[in-house]
């Protein structure tokens, strides 16, 4: 596996493969790599050529948020990549984003679910992850669903600027409990993890409600809350939107999605479940 820091040379890297005819299949992450990013990769190598960039954005962390605290582990990350045959590891450094002048936004999302609780956050990660298309140049990028928002924005950045590169989609990994896998899950003892489980078992709940018949978004969403304040949890939001998040929705419908996120011991968790 090649491992580059350098912008030009990660360039050339992604050329050259295309001069072969080969795809580029991009992972971006910001490395302290779990089983989800695993699977992203196990993905992209489907696809083609597996880069994979390990990066921790300041620009889409707060102030108060925990950036200086993040968990990092290149030496064990590099290790694992190379493992599951990542053909490139893009390591670039803070510098690709000091003295940017110029930032993504998408007015419409920036104040809904997300955006309302962490402003400025899509602002960076779409900043970026434009960055990070332009230095890789890839054929198709993967994200993982648990971050469902971060996803659609990403597909429309892609549609929006006629962008060459297939967004795809990767299902949540959760750890054997139901909890999604979270670089940040680090934070948590064993036994706050157990009890973090509750959130996705609520989210699973509240889908069986709507299989008996309850179609109120209101009902179904108080539920969620209710459930989850007498499991500890600290709600930042809990809601019920159409898939491409156009609308938060009033009766509810297969395919809707129920996003929620929530504070556990400090924690800040994310789910989100499919009304299938
Ligand atoms: O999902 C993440 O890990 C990050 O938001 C991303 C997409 C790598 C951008 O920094």
């Amino acid at each position: 596996m090649k491992i580059i820091k350098d912008i030009k040379e990660m360039k050339e890297f992604s050329g050259n493969l295309k001069k072969k005819s080969a795809k580029v299949s991009f992972v971006p992450t910001m490395g302290k790599l779990h089983a989800g990013h695993i699977k992203l990769v196990e993905e992209a190598k489907k696809y083609g050529e597996a880069v994979v960039s390990i990066f921790v954005n300041p620009i889409q962390f707060a102030p108060n948020e925990d950036f200086n605290n993040y968990p990092r582990d290149f030496a064990s990350d590099a290790g694992i990549l190379s493992d599951i045959g990542a053909s490139c590891l893009f390591y670039p450094s803070e510098d690709i984003v000091k003295k940017t002048e110029t930032f993504l936004i998408n007015p419409k999302y920036s104040e809904r679910f997300e955006g309302i609780f962490r402003p400025g956050h899509f602002q960076g990660v779409l900043t970026i992850v434009m960055k990070l298309f332009s230095i890789v140049e890839p054929d198709f990028s993967f994200f993982g669903l648990k971050d469902y928002q971060q996803y659609v924005l990403i597909k429309k950045m892609a549609e929006d600027f006629f962008m060459d590169v297939k967004i795809i989609p990767v299902e949540t990994v959760r750890e054997k409990n139901g909890l999604a896998m979270s670089s940040r899950n680090v934070y948590f003892n064993e036994a706050d993890k157990k009890a973090a489980r509750s959130f996705y078992k609520v989210l699973k709940d509240t889908l069986n409600l709507f299989e008996s018949g309850e179609k109120s978004a209101e009902k179904l969403t108080s539920f969620v809350i209710k459930e989850l304040i007498s499991d500890g949890f600290k709600i930042d939001y809990a809601e019920i939107a159409d898939k491409e998040l156009n609308c938060v929705k009033h009766r509810v419908e297969r395919g809707d999605i129920l996003l929620a996120a929530v504070k556990f011991k400090g924690v800040r968790l994310l789910d989100n479940i499919f009304f299938v």
